[in-house]
């Protein structure tokens, strides 16, 4: 069955769950997500919102911090709008009815790495789950949002599906929906739609060890990519300091649990196997540095001692307040065999986030017209090359407003395509029946972007990742060109667009800045204004 609708919003994390609330005060939606509505990003967030909502707090001192974070790449104009649009979204997300932690009739505010003064508004440390809990609930009650699970978008429809209007630039493109696999029929739908919102969240399994779990594989950088959207600062790629270790062989999950930053905040020590504190021999804010800096310190620390983890030790507090801060990772480590208020927690850094994405303005529109980007798979040039923690979920909600906001002025502009836009053609493809192709495919792409394009790069490793990845993105068009389409090969041929745009990416920035830390440029190049990496497919796809 084909949809047609005002506007089709794909990913229901926080940024595509509050875009659909938002434009359904004015327009039809239908939101499309490739599992159940829960699954993202977002579900497994832990530390919280950060946001100025204590009087003694300023919109300077969370503005200055996090263009400190974000080592003079960030976009001033964007950090000055998320910070000070910042507290009514939090207003919302409470008449929604989301539960923040409260402490004498206050909301609670906790403290984490890069933040100079306790600004971060949480659930306990189940943050994520509750945010979408309360957005889901509201979507699911709104007449105008239809949801679709199991719906997983394919490619956006731009004149490039249109046979007469393939030929026109690139530049002057519109996005017209998406075509979608349903996964319990195996059929292809076409949703056409005025305006598209792209929230289809992160990148994290490009990497053998991630906090993300399986369904961030960069769909919607690909996506938007092969439309010819302009892609920018792809090579930033967060690795988060503190993932659980799990030594024993076998309990290799999809992706690590996170031991947040909000531990650290709370007073938790990094020390290496000898117990020693090391952090205060890398930067004078110790465990609260920023986390490039930390993730770095422990790789260093790891690399130089030949060990493979390194232990968080929050020992020193009592077991009431470790409890009551955080019930979930208590609950978690016991389960893996370590008691938090009595052991230290064995941990190591693992990807986290990306900064980078698909290139948008203050209104979350990209080159496109009609296409919208919002959330982790957007550019909003607030991070710059390393993202403050929990700056992520305050910018998908104010940005998935900002968006909101633009649709409702602009949707009854956007031209309705001239020609008719044709069904999904899958003659002449054959079922798949080697799937090894496609296992084989994410253990090797994982292992190469692990082993090249990790936490310290240089350009000899660089080049080895990028021949290839290239090697691996022509094996898996081919297949894909030749075979019915199912999801692990959507989401493997994403998966390595994305890391070739990572490469591609980091192959462009000669030298270390941020995220991005590379042995034959290890500082900043001071010679000129820093610049964002753009990249944009301008050949003409048919
Ligand atoms: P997501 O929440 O990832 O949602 C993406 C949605 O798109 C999902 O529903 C997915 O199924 C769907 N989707 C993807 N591809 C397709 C497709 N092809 N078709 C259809 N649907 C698709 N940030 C903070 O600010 N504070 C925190 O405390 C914090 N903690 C974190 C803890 C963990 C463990 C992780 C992994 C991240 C954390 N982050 C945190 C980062 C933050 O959670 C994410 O950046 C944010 O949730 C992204 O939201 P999103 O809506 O953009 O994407
Ligand atoms: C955490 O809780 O440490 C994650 C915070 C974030 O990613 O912003």
């Amino acid at each position: 069955m084909n949809y047609n609708t005002d506007v089709l919003v794909i990913g229901s994390g926080i940024a595509g769950l509050y875009s659909a609330i938002k434009i359904s005060e004015f327009a039809s939606v239908v939101l499309v997500t490739k599992k159940e509505k829960s699954e993202s990003n977002t579900n497994y967030a832990q530390g919280g919102i950060a946001s100025v909502l204590d009087p003694s707090d300023s919109f300077e001192n969370h503005i200055k911090d996090t263009l400190i974070a974000g080592a003079g790449l960030c976009n001033e104009k964007t950090v000055e709008i998320l910070v000070k649009e910042g507290p009514s979204r939090i207003q919302e997300l409470i008449e929604i009815g989301t539960g923040f932690t409260t402490h004498g009739g206050k909301l609670d505010l906790a403290r984490e790495g890069g933040h100079s003064f306790s600004r971060i508004v949480h659930a306990k440390d189940l943050t994520g789950k509750e945010v979408e809990r309360a957005l889901i609930e509201k979507a699911s009650k709104t007449p105008s949002i239809r949801i679709l699970e199991n719906a997983l978008a394919i490619d956006l429809i731009t004149e490039h599906n249109v046979k007469n209007l393939r030929d026109l630039p690139i530049s002057s493109r519109h996005c017209w929906g998406a075509f979608v696999l349903r996964n319990d029929t195996g059929t292809v739908e076409k949703i056409i739609s005025r305006a598209t919102v792209l929230a289809t969240g992160g990148i994290g399994q490009v990497y053998m060890h991630t906090t993300n779990p399986p369904i961030a594989t960069g769909d919607g950088f690909a996506m938007a990519y092969r439309a010819g959207a302009k892609m920018g600062n792809m090579e930033f790629i967060q690795f988060h300091p503190t993932s659980f270790f799990d030594p024993k062989p076998g309990n290799k999950s999809t992706h690590s649990f996170l031991i947040s930053e909000a531990v650290r905040g709370f007073g938790g020590i990094l020390r290496n196997l000898s117990g020693e504190a090391f952090m205060v021999n890398y930067d004078s804010r110790e465990e609260l540095a920023p986390r490039d800096i930390v993730a770095r310190a422990i790789d260093t620390e790891l690399k130089k001692r030949g060990e493979e983890h390194v232990l968080l030790d929050i020992t020193h507090k009592t077991a009431e307040e470790t409890i009551d801060h955080f019930p979930n990772i208590y609950k978690s480590c016991l389960e893996r065999g370590i008691d938090i208020t009595k052991d230290m927690i064995p941990v190591v850094p693992a990807a986290h986030y990306i900064c980078g994405g698909v290139l948008v303005d203050e209104y979350s529109r990209t080159s496109l017209t009609g296409l919208y980007a919002v959330g982790e798979v957007s550019m909003t040039g607030v991070h710059g090359a390393n993202r403050l923690a929990s700056n992520s979920l305050l910018e998908a909600l104010v940005f998935a407003q900002r968006a909101a906001i633009s649709i409702k002025n602009e949707l009854h502009e956007f031209p309705v395509c001239r020609e008719p836009i044709p069904d999904w053609d899958d003659s002449g493809t054959l079922t798949a029946d080697e799937k090894i192709l496609i296992s084989h495919g994410f253990r090797e792409l994982k292992q190469l972007m692990s082993d090249y394009v990790g936490i310290v790069r240089s350009d000899l490793r660089l080049e080895f990742a990028s021949r290839r990845i290239q090697l691996l993105y022509n094996e898996i068009e081919d297949f894909y060109k030749k075979t019915k389409v199912f999801d692990s090969l959507i989401e493997l041929r994403n998966l390595v667009t994305s890391g070739y745009l990572i490469v591609k990416s980091a192959l462009l920035r000669k030298e270390s800045r941020g995220l991005h830390y590379t042995l034959d440029h290890p500082s900043p190049d001071n010679s000129d204004e820093p610049k964002d990496t753009i990249i944009q497919n301008t050949y003409q796809k048919s």
